[in-house]
């Protein structure tokens, strides 16, 4: 139930801080060690490689999953969307895992490649908030999101609890392979969910940023470096899909290799910064926007903060910003679909779960 506010989506959007500390609870023991099956944690350790699937923002989370695993637990990781996997399969290493990452886990496009890679003899984990879906029933293993039910057709809260259960999952490997790279992750991911609650007293913050870059405009920018590349492919595709605003994430070097053609007189280019690493770069490519006209929304991360910048979220381990920028986006995308009008909880064209291929 929507119970007090407007729409399911605002709901979900409230309900991630929840979501974190369940997840919290769900995923450690009583001396509150990380705790994943040891089953799921043998089969990545007897894997040489991960194949990650999905579709939509899942693939995105996946993006941001592939970080963990490679920084943390040092295991090389693939991510593909599933439609295109089906008919162009990469050439697969000896020993792959795949995991399919799907909110609903009733996403044909995943499931096409499950059944393929089934016959093949590989193994299968399957993340998603819905335990007993069809993914979940067909693949060797599940992790459960624990987000509750997702009701609005975009995506919030399971992008959170996506990458929140695979930082999980990446750390118990790291440890489990005694990689040396284990954080107190359970302690990082408390200070993410009062950086999420922070953002949230922020909406009405928030919908002012709406009114000065998006009432008008036909279309937008999103740009970001490393992790923040990944949440701008997330931030365009959640406008995109509500608000209809012509939408794109790009990676901030490569603007100058075609895309910044499009930037006119009051072009809105939402910037992401931070990562330490990429501060400068990020910044030197929302400079060149800027000289050609654009309006950037700069939004950095307590630390790596500038003067003028837009907004500045709280600051979180580097690894775990996209937990908590990406909900910025998501209320950005919220607010200019409201203001245009639009069915917030159910966009044209688009069911919840896409279950033809
Ligand atoms: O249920 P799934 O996670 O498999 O769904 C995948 C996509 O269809 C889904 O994430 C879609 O992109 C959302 N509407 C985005 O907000």
């Amino acid at each position: 139930e929507k119970g007090t506010y407007d729409h399911y989506m605002l709901k979900e959007i409230n309900d991630q801080p929840a979501a974190m500390r369940k997840i919290i609870q769900e995923y450690q023991d009583e001396d509150e060690n990380l705790k994943i099956d040891p089953e799921i944690i043998d089969q990545l350790k007897d894997s040489d490689r991960l194949y990650v699937i999905a579709a939509g923002t899942s693939y995105h989370a996946g993006l941001i999953g592939k970080e963990f695993f490679e920084k943390w637990a040092g295991v090389p990781t693939e991510v593909h969307v599933a439609s295109e996997f089906v008919y162009n399969t990469p050439l697969l290493s000896e020993k792959p895992l795949f995991i399919f990452i799907s909110q609903s886990g009733e996403t044909a496009d995943s499931r096409a490649v499950l059944v393929e890679i089934k016959k093949l003899g590989h193994k299968s984990l399957t993340v998603t908030n819905v335990p007993g879906s069809t993914l979940s029933r067909e693949a060797d293993q599940t992790l459960t999101l624990h987000a509750g039910p997702e009701i609005a057709v975009a995506s919030t809260k399971a992008y959170t609890a996506q990458i929140a259960v695979l930082s999980i999952l990446a750390q118990v490997a790291a440890r489990e392979l005694g990689k040396g790279t284990e954080i107190n992750l359970m302690q990082e991911l408390a200070k993410v969910t009062t950086a999420i609650t922070a953002i949230i007293d922020d909406a009405p913050m928030i919908e002012q940023i709406v009114n000065e870059y998006l009432e008008t405009t036909r279309n937008a920018f999103f740009i970001g470096r490393t992790m923040d590349y990944y949440v701008g492919l997330e931030g365009a595709l959640k406008l995109k899909e509500i608000s209809y605003i012509q939408a794109e994430g790009f990676a901030g070097g490569e603007l100058k290799h075609g895309t910044i053609a499009l930037i006119e007189e009051n072009t809105p280019v939402f910037t992401l910064a931070t990562q330490d690493k990429v501060n400068l770069n990020i910044r030197g490519n929302a400079q060149e926007v800027e000289a050609r006209g654009a309006k950037v929304c700069m939004v950095s991360m307590e630390g790596l903060d500038q003067e003028g910048d837009t907004y500045v979220i709280p600051r979180v381990h580097e690894m775990l910003t996209p937990l908590v920028s990406v909900v910025v986006y998501q209320f950005i995308a919220y607010y200019a679909a409201l203001h245009r009008g639009n069915d917030v909880d159910k966009p044209r064209n688009l069911a919840k779960s896409v279950t033809v291929e």
